[in-house]
């Protein structure tokens, strides 16, 4: 699996957000999309899902472009997780994890043990289990983000695109959501790309990191490569020092 994108620009109108971007991810990667507030993240993340049309450019998933697939078939080898997702009015936990089947279900064809099992499994994985039955409007907002995360665990896609999935979540659960994609990336090869604000956690979990900053990509690389104080200044307009994370040794930012 390779997603690439060439010669990507992206805007709205006639604003321009993203110009001129050329990225290649491959199976198995780890990365993580870093940068301010309004930079861009959540457009070239929906891109990627082909969710918004480029301006100029395109997005090629193993070559072909995505907007040549057809929905069922492009659902099957990726699952997305917007910004801010909005449950359907009354739907309980179970019901929306089940959702994540639909791109594997025929029309009216019965729900198969496959399918049942990769509700649980994905319940399971983020400790949902139990709250099956709950409407999800009434839910925590770190149990709400976690019953998304469900969801598209359960499309059992192989490539996932996850923007702010750990937003309302205490450190604890963070790293929890994070080690999961960690563990199913090492284990069965799962390709994440996330959008994150936490430059240590992403320093931390990924093996790429793409920086972006208001006029576009600062640096793409691995975590040495691209946290540094230079690109921070460039991206954030953040004075920092840069030192070694004294537990993974990979670089840890501290704002001056
Ligand atoms: N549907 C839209 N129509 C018009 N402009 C938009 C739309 N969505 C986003 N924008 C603008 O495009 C720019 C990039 O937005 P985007 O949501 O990609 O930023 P982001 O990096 O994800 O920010 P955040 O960290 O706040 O989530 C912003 O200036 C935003 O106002
Ligand atoms: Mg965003």
């Amino acid at each position: 699996m390779t997603l690439r994108a060439e010669n990507l620009s992206l805007g709205y109108h006639e604003h321009t957000v993203i110009k001129d971007l050329a990225i290649e991810l491959k199976r198995g990667d780890m990365t993580t999309i870093l940068g301010p507030n309004g930079c861009g993240k959540s457009t070239l993340l929906k891109a990627l899902a082909r969710l918004v049309k480029p301006s100029n450019g395109r997005v090629t998933l193993d070559g072909r472009d995505v907007h040549a697939l057809n929905s069922r078939a492009l659902a099957r080898e990726m699952a997305i997780l917007p910004q801010s997702p909005l449950a359907p009015e009354g739907i309980t936990v179970g019901d929306l994890v089940k959702r994540g089947r639909t791109p594997w279900r025929g029309f009216l064809s019965p729900w198969s043990e496959e399918d049942s099992q990769a509700c649980s499994d994905a319940l399971d994985a983020v400790g949902l289990a139990d709250m099956t039955d709950r409407p999800v409007q009434e839910l925590s907002g770190g149990q709400r983000q976690r019953a998304w995360i469900a969801l598209v665990l359960a499309q059992s896609a192989p490539l996932l695109l996850l923007d702010e999935p750990t937003t309302y979540l205490d450190l604890v659960h963070q790293i929890d959501v994070l080690s999961l994609l960690h563990r199913r990336n090492v284990d069965d090869g799962l390709t994440v790309i996330s959008v994150l604000h936490d430059l240590n956690l992403a320093a931390r979990f990924s093996d790429t990191l793409i920086l972006l900053g208001h006029h576009g990509l600062v640096a793409i690389g691995t975590p040495e490569q691209v946290i540094t104080p230079e690109n921070l200044e460039k991206s954030f307009s953040l004075k920092s020092k840069v030192v070694p994370d004294p537990v993974t040794g990979r670089p840890m930012v501290v704002p001056l």
